[in-house]
């Protein structure tokens, strides 16, 4: 697979309009969908209107005196003065409704048997999610204090407790840190102390690659560092997924069943009435600096947003059998594994290990063991699958999906063609959604909720949503014409938007908002977009120093700051280079201390020491380049343009006027530098 320039790609297919098979009498025109889009947006009675008919589908305890405070902006608040529990809505609710023996969860463990059936399924009903969350919540508030507003860590695998634990902490009105399993005891560490968490909930291991995997350790670990800095973390519960021996600390540390035991099976704990203002969780996620961003979310908008959302990207029906392939780590995991879908009683697929265990075959023999009707995966999973003979796929009736969508990363085209050919057999409802960890849920997408689709177009993110406009422009904020690349904004306030970033609200304000003060209050999303002629988005990439590796986002300072913690490292800068199959790898540029030589051991032991203090994620993708010196600006800023277009083999001449300070000569020395040490390699990844 070449490389070739992403905005030439996703032009070819702006007039590419592609009727999914079966969907013929319910394509939609250009004109009729602008007409209801608009009616909408057209001001700010008609968007409040909007949410608010939303807002009317789902119960509250007390119900909202109104739709949108923007007396304070950014920080918005929606409906205010309304009083709601997600716990109550995934759960209660849907027993309320006649779903008590439904199905909710059907998990299927990594490891399998002969003929690859699945080792283990576990089946949980609502009223199974109903009782078992009712005794964590007593266990974690008559055991534990938990309160109103307190946050608890949760460093769980794809275990049918992580959604368990999540309702639990709703119900009795705490909040969530959920730091995704991947990552290492370090991070876990900043998460865990940032949170101010005094309690994680983890597991002692998970399969992963028909490997076991000890967290536990990592949780220990991470626990020293806490204790150096200060911080005391005072309980441990431990869900036995493994049966591996584990580190314990006596006292500290506890069993999940063993923490439950004396709690009685029919234990019923309230739902705790929330403020639709409340935090209902908090997620980390990278931006620009070294420390990571705890985006905050409601508990009211944030309902309301997942619900509208999953009905009408998903349209989400009573019948339908939904997998996203996310990790819950994830915020897709988040809102599209578990409070999307469960609000609306769905029966959700939950899947433990890797995608190509034992085979690349698992997700197609996954749809069609369970009949899955809906879809949600990443582009770097499809490019990944392409790569294999499509009979092995073709083996496996997909038949059943009506919707199959992507997120994360641009979908090329070339990608999106194949998935909706060999998975989707030309009559799914395919695009790709867009939408941040900060804006809760999607902002774009097709949305065949309305019993009506636009056409199909292969890479596109579709129209943005009901209710919300959006905008790409230029540097001072204007409007750049169809076809060209500009900034992507979003020009109003939505229900799912983050309220804040956890205890930094200037920072929340300077990054999301900095760029565009002069035009009022524009939520700047940090990505390169380009509309097309119909006005449908077409995100190309990050306009940041936020890179996405295989859908997962990553900061290059956070990287720097990693490296740097190596003795051996003097500085280290990382771009984004792109690739064929992740969308983007971490290239990191290294200069050595007096006394280090560069060689392929260090080379090793670097990766090494990223993959303690990142993560496996990171280190596993970074190709890692020894230079004598970094080039700087002469105000010593690194030059990261210039390292960007040599790892792209771009030429220098598109650094120059990218550059201001740079003189030609300067630049030109190090370009040639830089060049000449990427190409001496050895610079293969693990
Ligand atoms: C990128 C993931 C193109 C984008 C839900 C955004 C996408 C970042 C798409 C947020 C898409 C997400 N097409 N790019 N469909 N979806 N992105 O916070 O650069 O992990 O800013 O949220 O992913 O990543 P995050």
């Amino acid at each position: 697979m070449e490389v070739s320039d992403p905005l030439e790609m996703m032009r070819k297919e702006f007039n590419t309009y592609i009727t999914p098979k079966g969907w013929e009498d319910k394509m939609e025109t250009l004109e009729d969908w602008k007409k209801f889009y608009e009616s909408t947006v057209k001001d700010k009675e008609a968007m409040e209107k909007w949410w608010e008919s939303w807002a009317e589908k789902i119960p509250w305890f007390k119900k909202w005196t109104k739709v949108l405070d923007d007396s304070n902006p950014p920080f918005y608040r929606w409906f205010v003065g309304g009083e709601t529990n997600l716990a109550y809505l995934c759960t209660d609710w849907q027993i309320n409704q006649g779903r008590k023996n439904k199905v909710a969860i059907i998990w299927e463990g990594e490891p399998v048997e002969e003929r690859n059936e699945p080792k283990e399924v576990r089946k949980l009903t609502y009223y199974d999610l109903f009782r078992e969350s009712n005794r964590i919540a007593y266990a974690l508030k008559e055991k534990l204090g938990v309160n109103k507003g307190e946050i608890v860590t949760l460093y769980l695998p794809m275990i049918p407790e992580l959604p368990l634990f999540m309702l639990a902490v709703q119900r009795i009105g705490a909040a969530h840190s959920i730091v995704f399993s991947g990552f290492s005891a370090e991070a876990l560490a900043v998460r865990v102390m940032d949170a101010k968490a005094r309690i994680i909930v983890t597991a002692d291991g998970v399969w992963r690659r028909g490997k076991q995997l000890n967290l536990k350790n990592i949780v220990d670990e991470a626990i020293k560092i806490c204790e150096r800095e200060g911080h005391k973390v005072e309980k441990v519960i431990v869900v036995k997924r493994l049966g591996i021996s584990i580190p314990w600390t006596e006292g500290r540390d506890v069993w999940y069943h063993d923490f439950l035991a004396d709690v009685p099976k029919n234990t019923f704990v309230s739902c705790e009435p929330r403020g639709s203002e409340d935090y209902s969780y908090i997620l980390y996620t990278s931006g620009t600096t070294g420390k990571p961003k705890g985006a905050q979310h409601s508990v009211g908008g944030y309902a309301v947003y997942l619900y509208a959302t999953t009905k009408m990207i998903f349209d989400i029906r009573d019948d339908d059998i939904y997998w996203c392939t996310a990790d819950i780590g994830w915020v897709t995991g988040h809102s599209y594994i578990v409070y999307g879908p469960l609000m609306h009683g769905a029966t959700i697929i939950m899947y433990e290990g890797a995608l190509d265990y034992p085979d690349p075959s698992r997700w197609a023999s996954m749809i069609e063991r369970y009949g899955v009707t809906i879809f949600y995966t990443a582009p770097t999973a499809i490019r990944m699958l392409m790569k294999f003979p499509e009979d092995i796929y073709l083996k496996h009736d997909t038949s059943t999906l009506r919707i199959a969508h992507s997120v994360g990363e641009p979908i090329n085209p070339e990608a999106w063609r194949w998935y909706f050919r060999v998975f989707g057999k030309e009559k799914t409802c395919s695009s790709s959604t867009w939408w941040m960890t900060e804006t809760g849920g999607m902002l774009s997408g097709h949305y065949p909720g309305r019993g009506k689709i636009l056409p199909l177009k292969p890479g596109t993110n579709g129209p943005i949503f009901p209710g919300i406009t959006c905008a790409v422009v230029d540097d001072d904020g204007n409007p750049v014409p169809p076809g060209t690349r500009g900034y992507f904004v979003i020009t109003s306030p939505w229900p799912g938007m983050l309220m804040t970033l956890w205890q930094s609200p200037q920072r929340y304000i300077d990054v999301y908002y900095g760029k565009y003060k002069h035009k009022g209050w524009w939520y700047y999303t940090g990505d390169f977009a380009m509309l097309d002629q119909d006005g449908w988005i077409w995100v190309i990439g990050r306009a940041d120093d936020v890179i996405k590796v295989a859908g997962h986002r990553i900061g290059t300072a956070e990287v720097e700051s990693a490296m740097i913690k190596h003795p051996a490292v003097a500085e280290s800068a990382c771009v984004g280079k792109s690739d064929p199959l992740k969308g983007e790898i971490p290239l990191i540029y290294v200069t050595l201390k007096k006394g280090y030589e560069p060689s392929e051991d260090m080379r090793q032991e670097l990766k090494k020491h990223l993959r303690a203090t990142i993560g496996p994620v990171v280190a596993s993708d970074a190709v890692i380049t020894f230079v004598d010196i970094l080039p700087k600006t002469r105000s010593g800023k690194i030059m990261r343009r210039l390292l960007r277009a040599v790892a792209e083999g771009k030429p220098l001449g598109d650094v120059t006027t990218l550059e201001s300070e740079i003189a030609v000569e300067e630049a030109k020395k190090a370009y040639e530098m830089v060049k000449a040490a990427l190409e001496a390699g050895p610079t293969s990844s693990s």
